[in-house]
């Protein structure tokens, strides 16, 4: 065996503090239908900053996590392109290749409170996000290299996996700003996250955001896939269903105190802290309050605004020990201000699942502890 020095055998990979064993992610157990096709949340609780720590992103799954040889595996373009081209890996790393910070939220994150509070902890209700620096190939020089035909309009990469997973997406994004992906936080992909490619589609729902990409085929119109008809679909109160709603909205949640993170230094100085993101652009601004959103102030964000990336906010007060109703609003640069859950059902009606970008309200007891409520 090769020697590979004092040490290094010993933790080759560096691992967390056992302290910290209980970071993880979690499921909740009615959710997880069957381990292959399932879903764990991100423990959005226990984080700080605005990057996901690689082995703690959430993971959904239509049809568990594919084992791909990356020495064996292809990208195929095919479609209406003037020369259908077959990459290998180190094809695609010979192109040039952008870092990019990005979100991917689920379409459905959040999808279990549309009808009332019901999951305790933020990890439940909004962990299915991360945040990321991707480093990849943008998808417009792989498609340029196939040469796109003056009747293209719509592109739909497929995954490697057991549901094959396809979405259509617009030409004109896949020109715009979409990324063939290797790499997450400067190492590969881990194999959960798409191992060893995956497209990336900055803003947009995560379902889109097809991992183990194997083929893009090139159309001139949407393929409506059961992924755009039966799914991810937004059925309204007349009972028609909203399709091809593709941003992820502006949205934010208090992550501490949060019912994972209550408080348990009693009264005094305080540091609240939370995430907010959109899928359009920057934050500009978080407000929070403290009374179920009867007075706002601006909270402090920290760490870099990217756009469509996760914004981390902070606001340090001294709690006199009552009960709170703890509350946070994001504006984003494209003027979206985020809804109340009231505001968000007078639209949507109440069969919504997918794009539930509502206001969270914490309710903070006099002892510390926190639970998910809704106020009117
Ligand atoms: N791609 C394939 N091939 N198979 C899948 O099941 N799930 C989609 C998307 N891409 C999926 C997929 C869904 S619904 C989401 S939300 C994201 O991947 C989740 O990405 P993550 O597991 O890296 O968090
Ligand atoms: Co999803």
């Amino acid at each position: 065996m090769q020697d590979l020095g004092d040490g290094v055998d010993a933790r080759p990979y560096g691992m967390p503090s056992g302290h910290e064993a209980h970071v993880v992610r979690r499921d909740v157990p009615w959710l997880t239908a069957d381990p292959v096709s399932s879903v764990n949340f991100t423990p959005l609780h226990e984080l700080d900053g605005i990057i996901t720590p690689n082995g703690l992103c959430f993971e959904r799954h239509h049809a568990g996590v594919a084992e791909v040889d990356p020495a064996r595996h292809r990208l195929m373009i095919n479609g209406l392109v003037d020369t259908p081209l077959v990459f290998t890996m180190e094809d695609i790393k010979r192109f040039p290749r952008e870092n990019r910070l990005y979100f991917l939220e689920c379409a459905a994150n959040s999808g279990m409170e549309w009808r009332g509070a019901q999951l305790n902890g933020c990890q439940f209700t909004h962990g299915m996000v991360h945040c990321v620096m991707y480093t990849g190939v943008p998808l417009r020089h792989l498609l340029n290299e196939a040469g796109v035909r003056t009747n293209a309009r719509w592109i739909m990469p497929e995954g490697a996996d057991a549901s094959a997973m396809t979405r259509s997406i617009p030409l004109k994004k896949a020109m715009d700003d979409c990324l063939v992906a290797f790499a997450m936080n400067g190492e590969a992909l881990r194999p959960e996250q798409g191992y060893p490619l995956r497209i990336v589609v900055p803003g947009w729902e995560g379902n889109m955001w097809v991992k183990w990409l194997r083929r893009i085929e090139v159309g001139d119109a949407p393929w409506h896939h059961r992924e755009e008809t039966s799914k991810y679909t937004d059925l309204m109160e007349n009972g028609k269903a909203r399709r091809f709603t593709w941003e992820m909205d502006v949205k934010s949640v208090i992550t501490n105190p949060s019912p994972q993170a209550p408080i348990t230094h009693g009264k005094g100085h305080t540091v609240l802290t939370g995430l907010a993101w959109s899928g359009r652009g920057t934050v500009e601004r978080v407000d929070v309050s403290l009374d179920g959103g009867r007075n706002w102030r601006p909270a402090r964000i920290d760490g870099g605004s990217h756009p469509m990336a996760l914004h981390r906010f902070y606001h340090e007060f001294d709690w006199d020990g009552s009960p709170l109703l703890l509350q946070s609003r994001a504006v984003d640069s494209d003027g979206h201000v985020q809804p109340t859950k009231k505001a968000l059902r007078a639209v949507r009606g109440e069969n919504s699942i997918y794009h539930n970008n509502g206001i969270q309200t914490w309710h903070v007891r006099a002892g510390g502890e926190v639970e998910n409520v809704e106020v009117s």
